[in-house]
């Protein structure tokens, strides 16, 4: 990647991706680019150019892109799982439609894509422990059907037209830069926040509820690994399983007490979100990333709750 233009760049991951990725290729290099401009103060928007553009616009992406001489778009635009069962027609629309259009400017202007999969292209079929990288995908959320779709729409491309798409299975990603919109695994976001300012959570997913997550330095990692990545190497593309950790509402909190003793957890259930959680996988392998491009993540538990929690009193200020 030369010429990077990010979508969604205002988001959890494009927020602080856009950071990393200017320090890597220089900031005359990554334009971030978002729907509107939702905080003229984010990040991502203050440490070089930000443009509007709409991913539901093929028009615009091509214009974008074809000004920035861009080599690469990192599609990071997309409605997380609690919002797309809100609205699944908006979903279908931003996650499918998005995509479909990137992919369409890529195989024109010959780009690179990055497409976000997840742990919700799984679903209740599927083996729930160590799941496999190739395995059953028959998801019971919209946003799993987009991301299973989109996983397949990706490998299509790169098959029919040469288009060099790859991809990463998020698991929950915990960060403290921005916040997380609209997700499942928010809450291991939130517990951080409130830890630090009322020594108590309430949690909406149910103890003994195992979910893979990963520090967001890890992530941020493993996409510029990705798309660095030897071809040769790849025997898959889209996408590929990553995690750093599983746990559960009572593990996180134990970790957390290891800095905060006094601090309490209890819970108040969402129905919704738990729906879908109980759909996913309670850990993935990701021996394929580990063995075709390096994948090695360097935060566990108790690393990333270190961490967060500095991070985050600085926030405060407490
Ligand atoms: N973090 C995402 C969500 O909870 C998973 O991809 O929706």
């Amino acid at each position: 990647m030369k010429r990077i233009v990010v979508t969604g760049s205002l988001g959890q991951i494009g927020t602080e991706l856009v950071v990393y990725l200017r320090k890597i290729y220089g900031v005359d290099n990554v334009l971030a680019t978002g729907r509107r401009l939702k905080d003229p103060n984010n990040i991502a928007v203050t440490s070089g150019e930000f443009k509007i553009m709409n991913v539901g616009v093929p028009k615009d992406i091509g214009e974008v892109c074809a000004a920035y001489k861009a080599d690469a778009i990192i599609h990071l635009a997309g409605v997380l799982s609690a919002n797309a069962e809100k609205d699944p027609a908006l979903a279908w629309e931003t996650n499918m439609i998005g995509l479909y259009n990137v992919l369409e400017v890529a195989r024109e202007l010959r780009l690179a894509v990055f497409f976000p999969s997840s742990i919700a292209a799984f679903g209740p079929s599927t083996p729930a422990d160590n799941t496999p990288q190739d395995t059953l995908q028959r998801p019971t959320t919209m946003y799993g059907v987009t991301k299973v779709a989109g996983e397949l729409l990706s490998d299509y491309y790169a098959m029919r037209y040469e288009v060099d798409v790859r991809g990463l299975r998020f698991p929950g990603i915990i960060s403290y830069e921005a916040e997380p919109g609209g997700g499942t695994t928010d809450y291991a976001v939130h517990i951080y926040w409130e830890a630090i300012r009322k020594a108590a959570y309430t949690s909406y997913i149910a103890k003994g509820t195992l979910m893979d997550m990963m520090y967001m330095p890890d992530a941020l990692d493993a996409v510029t690994k990705l798309m660095e990545a030897d071809p040769a190497k790849l025997k898959h593309r889209n996408c590929f399983n990553i995690t750093a950790m599983s746990f559960d509402p009572e593990k996180l909190a134990d970790s957390i007490r290891k800095y905060i003793p006094d601090f309490v957890l209890d819970y108040d259930v969402d129905p919704i979100r738990q729906r879908i959680a109980n759909s996913w996988p309670n850990s993935l392998d990701d021996s394929c990333a580990r063995a075709e491009w390096g994948y090695s993540p360097k935060y566990d538990l108790d690393a990333m709750t270190r961490d967060m929690l500095e991070k985050i009193r600085v926030k405060l200020g407490k």
